[in-house]
Order: structure tokens, then C-alpha cells, then sequence
């Protein structure tokens, strides 16, 4: 392997420092990370929790090299998706090498474009529904709503009937939406407090969650079974997932691989869109004129009527809405990539077991990338601007091989639900409500986003 000399050294954070603003880091990385930056550059190598050694960047070049160029001596790092798997077994988010890469060539081509103009009517019945019941409750009190669980609510009926459209029952969709939360909850705690792991086994909290994963899965294959059983086809995805053969041997997936790869489309497909469409709440109350050129545009391209898939690509002044406000907020704000062998780039030497942390948030405001980072403007993503983008520059679904899958499913689900809700309500924030954001496994509004919401 070739060795370029082009740096001299790569600054590091001393390992005290790092173990002294772990508490901070837990609580607020991002301003650690902001700091740590602006002292030491966009690349540095630092200790993860003050023990395992990480080095951290948001040099695109970089970015690329461990997300595409190098991909095959990089692994997930164990630290978020072992406790996934843990209880949610190996779909694509949590596989590695050639598991993964065998799934993912059988379920990408259902996640195409063209395959996904048959989720929008599923789509928009669930947000027609969730609409009319919103009115309600708006009706009953209008004093002020927190639109983050409600896009969570909504977030989460998408993707289950995208999935399992008419086959899954109102309370089992309740009930897997409650698992879910409390099992997310509790891998949050793991992996903030992994010293308290030996008590979460003492006390019974790990078991619980165990037995809680398992009726997920005794629902999720529950379905499996009835769908396998009564020989419906339907328009969702677990059609395409039971519709897909591996190209060697022409076969299915099992009924245990189809459990887990749906788990996992839930675990990856909800809470991120949720966040994404909850900043775009917060940034459109900011920003009164590009709420009224979005509605212009739905006038001129949809005049009152709902929109078709055929639709979608023309409302561009609103996908850039969905790109400007995920350049800010990154819903995935951070991944990370362990090295499997040595390796290096332009003279930095990675060794093997070294995690590098990619800080797609950072990279979203790096100075060096983007003039006036911190400003929301939706024209950055014109047809004309983004020509001049620098690549991997704007990462909100990664990048390289293992790129979001449901990338264009997310887009057209913000569509359709950004679209819906500009064409029926007027918001505005709560006055002394403070967004700011929080940084967990995906970048939540801390305190939600509290909206007075009136009916057009
Ligand atoms: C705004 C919404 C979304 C954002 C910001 C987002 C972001 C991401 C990112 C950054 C990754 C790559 C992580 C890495 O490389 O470490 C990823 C992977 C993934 N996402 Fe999304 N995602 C979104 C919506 C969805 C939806 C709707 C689905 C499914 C219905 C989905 C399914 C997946 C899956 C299965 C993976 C793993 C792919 C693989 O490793 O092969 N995501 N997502």
C-alpha cells in the first residue's frame, strides 16, 4: 500500500482531555465536536469515551474514502448496531460483508423509483387519515401542539402500511410503535451508560426488553405467515421483499429473514424521517417567504388536487426545502466505520481497529464547504447550485455501497406529507419555545417543536 507524505502530522485530542469532556460529550456532542474543530481542524484523531481510539473528520475526501473508495477494509463499528441486533436480529442496517451484501442486492431494486410509485396512494391514505384526525383534535384544543410526536405518529403508520398495508391491525400497529420506543430508550441507556450494563442485567431491564422484542417479532411473522398463507399479492414492500429471489439459486428468503429485514426497515425507516420533517416544521416558522413560494409552487403544479407520483419531481422548489433543512439538521448526524487492516490517506496513518467518525452535521456547516453555513436557503439545492457541489459534501444518506436504501422512499414520503400539510394549515412557533437540537443516535428537536397550528 502506498504511503503519501502530504501531512506533516494529525493534530490529537490528549486522552485526558478526551475522558474530561466525555459527561459534556454525552450530553452535548455537537459543541464538543463544534470546539474541537474549530481548535484542531477538520480532521484529528481523539478517544471515543475517553477509551477506544477514533479519528474524526468532516473532510469530504476523506469521507469518500472510508464510505466508497475503501469500503471493503471498513466494518459498522459494534457500538449502536451490535445492541440493535441484539434485539432485532440482522436485516440490512445491522449485517456485515457477505450477508449484506448478498440482502442488499435482493432488496435494493424494490426501493427503485419506479418500484415506489405504487407506495404513493398507501402513502397519502395514511396522511389523509392522520390528517382528518389531527383536525379533531385541533378543533377540541388549538392552544399549541408539539409536532414531533405527531410525526412520529404519522412517520411510523407509513412506513407499517408501506409495508404490510391492510394486513396489520390498528392496535398491533400501536403496539409495535410502543416496543419499538421503549426498545430504542433503552439501547439509548446501553450505549450512554454501557457501565451500567451489568446492572441492567441484574434488575431484570435487559430480559425485559428481550421478551419485548419477541412479540415484536411474534406479530411481525404472525403477518408473514397469513400473507404466505392466503396467497394475497398487494402493493407493499413485503411483496417485494416475498416477490425477490437470490440470483444464484433462485430462491426466496426465508420467513425469519423476512421478519428481520422488515424489523429493521421500521427501526431505520421512521424515527429519521420523523426528525427530518420536524426541523422542516421549525426552519418554514422561521421563514414565511419560503413558505409562501412553496405554496405557489403546489397552486401552479397541483391547483387544489392531491398529488400523483407523476407529480412529485415537479415540485422542485419543494424537495429543495427537504435538502436545505437536512443540510442543517442531518437526521443521521454522525456515522462511523471501523478499520479492518491498516490503511491510510494522503499520509495519515489509520490503524487497524481505529473507528472514523464521519460528522455529517459538521460537514453540513463547514465554512470551507458551504458560504454562510448557517443560514437556511432552499435555492443551495437549485438545479444550477448544486452543479457546484463538492462531492460528499452533503451526506444526509451517506454515501458508497451502503447508502440509505430508502432514500427515495423518504423523499417522497416528505413530499407527499410537506405538500398535504402546507395546502391545509398556517403554523406558527410557540412564542419562547426553544428548538435546539439533541443528539442521540438521529439529531431530535430536544424539546420538541411546540406550533400554534391554524387551519387554512
Ligand atoms: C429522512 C429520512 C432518512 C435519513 C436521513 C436516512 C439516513 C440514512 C443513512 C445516513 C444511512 C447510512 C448509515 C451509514 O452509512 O452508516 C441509512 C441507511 C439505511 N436506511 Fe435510511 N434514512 C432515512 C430514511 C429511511 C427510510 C424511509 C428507510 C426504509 C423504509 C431507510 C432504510 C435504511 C436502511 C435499511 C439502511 C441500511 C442500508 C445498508 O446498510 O445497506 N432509511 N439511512
Amino acid at each position: 500500500m502506498t504511503k503519501p507524505s502530504t501531512r506533516s502530522t494529525t493534530p490529537s485530542v490528549h486522552r485526558f482531555k478526551a475522558i474530561r469532556n466525555s459527561l459534556r460529550f454525552v450530553s452535548d456532542p455537537i459543541s464538543v465536536l463544534d470546539d474541537q474543530i474549530a481548535r484542531l481542524g477538520p480532521t484529528f484523531f481523539t478517544y471515543i469515551g475517553g477509551v477506544y481510539k477514533g479519528l474524526l473528520t468532516t473532510e469530504p475526501e476523506l469521507i469518500q474514502h472510508i464510505l466508497q473508495k475503501h469500503h471493503r477494509i471498513y466494518r459498522r463499528s459494534p457500538m449502536h448496531f451490535d445492541k440493535l441486533s441484539h434485539f432485532l436480529g440482522h436485516g440490512l442496517l445491522t449485517s456485515e460483508g457477505d450477508y449484506w451484501l448478498r440482502q442488499r442486492r435482493l432488496i435494493q431494486p424494490g426501493f427503485h423509483r419506479s418500484r415506489l410509485a405504487a407506495l404513493t396512494e398507501i402513502m397519502q391514505g395514511v396522511i389523509d387519515g392522520f390528517l382528518d384526525n389531527f383536525d379533531r383534535e385541533l378543533e377540541k384544543n388549538n392552544s399549541g401542539v408539539d409536532l414531533y410526536p405527531k410525526m412520529m405518529e404519522l412517520a411510523f403508520n407509513i412506513v407499517a402500511r408501506s409495508l404490510f398495508s391492510a394486513n396489520i391491525k390498528e392496535h398491533e400497529l400501536r403496539r409495535l410503535s410502543t416496543i419499538i420506543t421503549s426498545l430504542q430508550e433503552f439501547i439509548i441507556k446501553q450505549i450512554r451508560q454501557p457501565y451500567l450494563n451489568w446492572w441492567f442485567d441484574m434488575s431484570g431491564q435487559l430480559q425485559q426488553h428481550e421478551i419485548l422484542a419477541r412479540e415484536f417479532d411474534e406479530i411481525l411473522l404472525a403477518i408473514i405467515h397469513q400473507r404466505r398463507l392466503r396467497g394475497e399479492v398487494r402493493d407493499d414492500l413485503l411483496q417485494m421483499l416475498l416477490d425477490s429471489r437470490y440470483e444464484d439459486t433462485g430462491e426466496g428468503m426465508t420467513d425469519r429473514q423476512l421478519l428481520e429485514e422488515s424489523a429493521i426497515l421500521f427501526v431505520a425507516g421512521h424515527e429519521t424521517t420523523a426528525n427530518a420533517l420536524s426541523w422542516m416544521w421549525y426552519l418554514l416558522s422561521q421563514h414565511p417567504e419560503t413558505v409562501a413560494k412553496a405554496r405557489a409552487e403546489i397552486d401552479q403544479v397541483l391547483g387544489g388536487r392531491k398529488p400523483t407520483f407523476e407529480d412529485l419531481p415537479q415540485l422542485e422548489y419543494l424537495t429543495q426545502i427537504i435538502e436545505e433543512s437536512m443540510r442543517l439538521y442531518p437526521p443521521a448526524w454522525i456515522t462511523d466505520r471501523i478499520a479492518v487492516e491498516d490503511d491510510y490517506f494522503e499520509g495519515i496513518h489509520i490503524p487497524k481497529g481505529v473507528v472514523v467518525i464521519a460528522y455529517f452535521y459538521g460537514v453540513h456547516r463547514s465554512d470551507r464547504l458551504w458560504t454562510d453555513p448557517h443560514s437556511f436557503d432552499p435555492d443551495r439545492f437549485s438545479k444550477d447550485n448544486k452543479k457546484s457541489q463538492a462531492p460528499y459534501s452533503y451526506l444526509p444518506f451517506g454515501g458508497g455501497p451502503r447508502l440509505c436504501v430508502g432514500n427515495s422512499f423518504a423523499i417522497m414520503e416528505m413530499q407527499l406529507v410537506l405538500a398535504a400539510m402546507l395546502q391545509r394549515y398556517d403554523f406558527t412557533l410557540m412564542p419562547d419555545h426553544e428548538v435546539i437540537p439533541q443528539a442521540l443516535i438521529t439529531l431530535r428537536p430536544r424539546h420538541g417543536v411546540r406550533m400554534r397550528v391554524k387551519p387554512l
